[in-house]
């Protein structure tokens, strides 16, 4: 068996043997209601995926609408075999008989937007930083507290930042074993985690590197090609960026937790697919074999460690699939009470399309949708 064969066998073992409530979601019928949805972003890296997700999953939609800038407006898109024009996003009554609005168009654009996309009750699950924080918005990753997309005063639900989503799938399973203290660690994250146009760019400067010609650098601080960016937005004055504290701050609204997580966050030079290597210091220790069975049954990950056979998940293999991939869980040798794990992901879909799809098919479920 060739390894990449391996590593489809146990992807897929692990899917069957999983006990994922959200596969669950799949069994029930839940597709016969009919729903008005609207992605705000509809060209961009996310909501291209959303178009993906929504037909893959048979998602219950009996209009769809799709909205962007003065850039896309009149672009057509193919969903399930029926083309849709892109609408320019407006100060309007747009949004009045949508049901749910997927948002990926940004932080500026979701906060003047907002008020225009909830206001005859559409559910806004919104993909940027613009509402994470605040205390009337809920912060959701089902997996860890899909109860809290139901208390959403402004109807405003909020999709976490995608580095984190990630990491909190995996370590909520080792945290019902024993509460997490204290988290370390430092992401890889994949070009397109800054956008369709940042993913362009990573391949034109590969390609004017090959053809000899000056390389042009907009979306990232520095040349990617070639090269690791410690850097993944803006600093803080305390010397980490806004990606990092968001790992700190999200973490701990999500978990309901008071883990500390101190945060690295670096862009390599993969296209898609974030990487991730974490540490935890638990309350109790927990060993390997504890770790490896909670991860392999816990929702929305995929344990994917035989490093003896050189495997452990990479973004060239996790891009494209639904789970987080889980390898290299080892003891630390320098704490009783720390773990050390790798993690990859599609950071464009579980960390954002899928997230918030996920998000809305659970509010169906429990029939909180208006
Ligand atoms: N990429 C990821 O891995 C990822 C992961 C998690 C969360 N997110 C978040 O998701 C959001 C979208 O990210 P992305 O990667 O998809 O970015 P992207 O590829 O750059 O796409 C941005 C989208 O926003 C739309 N947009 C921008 N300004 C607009 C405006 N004023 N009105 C209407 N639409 C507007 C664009 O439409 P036009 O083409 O018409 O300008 C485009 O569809 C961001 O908030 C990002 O932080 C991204």
């Amino acid at each position: 068996m060739t390894q990449k064969n391996y590593l489809n066998l146990k992807f897929d073992n692990a899917h069957h043997l999983k006990k994922n409530y959200l596969c669950t979601l799949k069994h029930i019928n839940i597709y016969t209601i009919k729903m008005k949805v609207a992605i705000v972003g509809a060209s961009g890296a996310v909501g291209q995926e959303f178009l993906r997700i929504l037909a893959e999953r048979n998602f219950p939609i009996d209009e769809l609408v799709l909205f962007g800038s003065q850039r896309s407006a009149g672009t057509k898109y193919t969903f399930r075999g029926k083309e849709y024009e892109v609408k320019l996003l407006q100060h309007n009554d747009d949004f009045k008989g949508v049901d749910i609005a997927f948002a990926s168009a940004g932080a500026s654009t979701s906060k003047e937007f907002a008020a225009d996309i909830t206001k005859y009750g559409a559910v806004m699950i919104d993909n940027s930083s613009a509402f994470r924080m605040d205390d009337d918005v809920p912060l959701v990753v089902p997996e860890c507290n899909a109860e809290d997309a139901l208390n959403r005063p402004r109807g405003i639900i909020a999709n976490p930042n995608c580095t984190t989503i990630m990491m909190v799938v995996v370590l909520q399973p080792l945290e019902n074993i024993s509460h997490i203290k204290r988290i370390h660690v430092s992401s890889y994250q994949s070009a397109s985690g800054a956008g369709a146009a940042a993913m362009a760019e990573l391949e034109q400067q590969y390609k004017d590197i090959v053809d000899g010609n000056p390389v042009t650098v907009k979306k990232f601080p520095h040349q990617l090609a070639y090269n690791v960016i410690p850097q993944i937005d803006v600093f803080q004055p305390n010397g980490y960026t806004k990606e990092e504290m968001k790992m700190y701050n999200e973490t701990r609204k999500i978990m309901h937790t008071d883990a500390k997580c101190s945060a690295t966050c670096v862009r390599v030079s993969s296209l898609r697919s974030h990487s991730e290597s974490v540490w935890i210091e638990t309350e109790k220790p927990i060993s390997v074999e504890e770790a490896q069975k909670a991860i392999a049954a816990a929702p929305g990950c995929t344990l994917v460690d035989d490093p003896a056979n050189l495997v452990y998940p990479m973004p060239l293999e996790t891009a494209g699939k639904d789970d987080v991939f889980v390898g290299r869980v080892r003891k630390d040798i320098s704490d009783d009470n720390g773990l050390t794990l790798w993690l990859s992901g599609d950071q464009i879909r579980k960390g954002a399309a899928l997230n918030a799809v996920q998000i809305a098919e659970y509010l169906i479920k429990v029939g909180n949708v208006k």
